[in-house]
């Protein structure tokens, strides 16, 4: 297939009158359309006014996407113990298979291709089946609560990993690879040291098995692991193996100086989610102090009753306004780096190797969009129109490895209408 438009390679490469050429699951090349009409011409054809990277959403709740309006008004200590676990507690498989469908739709829908996402302790085969099903590259994992969660929801240490284990032996590297598995503890609050150290130790025994877990996303969180363990939580996860180039945190929003020189020097992944964390009063998450200290920031959605939108255009906006409007500082995080963010940082965080940017010999996921590009201004800057004038409902058109997943704002292989 030949798509055309201006090509966004990267965050340093746009080609105004560029085309993508796809052959099997990889591009084959990236250039001037006109060369590349002359040299494909029997490849299929398709127009857009952009053609972009698919999107990485690098800490995404799928199987939430039932709960969208749930506590609205609520901080998160209070938001996940009255409301959102009660509800994971109660959904039957059939639920989380629908809930988890519909997740991965609209992030197909919206232009995300990859996506890190948090499951729930019971019925994960749902969703990784949904995952299987809808195409979507993934790195996901069931989640592992033992102590201080409702009855229904805390298991068994030894249970629960050795559930895990199960699932990685099942999942990981299926449907052609484009599903991994990472260990998901919830978050320290909910998970002993035993489940810690275990997580650490199961995903040492698999290659490309991640680690993704939460960490400091809100004060009251922060006290409670400190009661428990006399620890900050970052050092908490560094003392029980939660940190390296193989681990996930999510959000980190309040860690002081010792926290952030641990995330630098193990290399440890951020996933930076800011709608969420201005939804429920977290708090602002110190992105640029990261960046500049060579900390990985990815970009998240986190879930739909904290967020309302899988949309990842909509979260790089949220993300360059919030720096802007706390630091002060209009350069606080620039178009380009938040689009770095919600693309290779975000591959990079989840250990797919040849995504998050359009080149030859990598991964075909590439979007393409119907966008006015005259509404931005300057209206040359493309990268600018992606991340402060663009909507996931501007996506027409899907790919992963080479699977058109939606064509024409439609999508393909899925009855999504039974499922809605
Ligand atoms: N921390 C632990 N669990 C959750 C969750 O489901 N959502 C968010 N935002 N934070 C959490
Ligand atoms: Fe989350």
């Amino acid at each position: 297939m030949l798509l055309s438009g201006t090509v966004v390679a990267d965050s340093a490469t746009v080609i105004e009158d560029g085309a993508v050429v796809v052959d099997g699951t990889t591009v084959e090349a990236v250039g001037d359309r006109a060369d590349l009409v002359e040299r494909y011409t029997d490849h299929e054809r398709r127009d857009y006014d952009v053609v972009a990277p698919g999107m990485v959403g690098s800490h995404i709740h799928s199987v939430q996407s039932l709960g969208r309006g749930i506590a609205d008004d609520t901080e998160l200590l209070d938001w996940l113990f009255d409301h959102i676990l009660p509800m994971e507690g109660s959904m039957s498989a059939a639920e989380m298979r629908t809930a988890a469908t519909l997740g991965y739709l609209e992030l197909v829908e919206s232009g995300t291709t990859t996506c890190i996402d948090h499951l729930s302790v019971a019925h994960a085969e749902e969703a990784f089946e949904a995952a299987g099903e809808v195409g979507i590259r993934a790195l996901m994992g069931k989640v592992l609560m033992d102590k201080a969660a409702p009855d229904d929801l805390r298991e068994d240490t030894d249970a629960a990993l050795a559930e895990s284990e199960r699932l990685i032996q099942q999942y990981h590297g299926a449907f052609g690879d484009r599903v991994r598995y990472a260990v998901t503890p919830r978050f320290a609050v909910t998970c002993s040291e035993d489940c810690l150290r275990g997580a650490r130790d199961l995903a040492d025994e698999y290659d490309g098995v991640r680690i993704h877990t939460h960490a400091s996303e809100n004060r009251g969180e922060i006290e409670t692991v400190e009661a428990d363990t006399g620890m900050r939580n970052v050092h908490w996860l560094d003392e029980v193996g939660l940190t390296g180039e193989d681990v996930v945190l999510a959000h980190c929003v309040h860690t002081d100086e010792s926290e952030r020189e641990v995330l630098a020097e193990t290399g440890t992944h951020v996933t930076h989610c800011p709608s969420s964390n201005m939804k429920l009063a977290s708090g602002v998450a110190p992105v640029g102090d990261y960046l500049d200290r060579g900390i990985n920031v990815a970009l998240g959605n986190d879930g739909p009753p904290c967020n309302n939108t899988l949309d990842p255009f909509t979260e790089m906006r949220q993300a360059s306004l919030l720096q802007k409007v706390d630091t002060l500082d209009s350069t606080a995080l620039p178009a380009r780096t938040v689009f770095e963010m919600a693309t290779v940082n975000g591959a990079k965080a989840a250990g797919f190797e040849q995504v998050g940017a359009l080149r030859p010999g990598w991964k075909a996921d590439v979007v393409g969009l119907r966008t006015d590009t005259s509404r931005a201004t300057p209206v040359h800057d493309v990268l600018s129109h992606l991340v402060f004038a663009t909507h996931g409902d501007d996506v027409a058109f899907t790919m992963v490895d080479g699977d058109v997943l939606l064509d024409d704002g439609e999508v393909v292989g899925v009855d999504a209408e039974a499922v809605r």
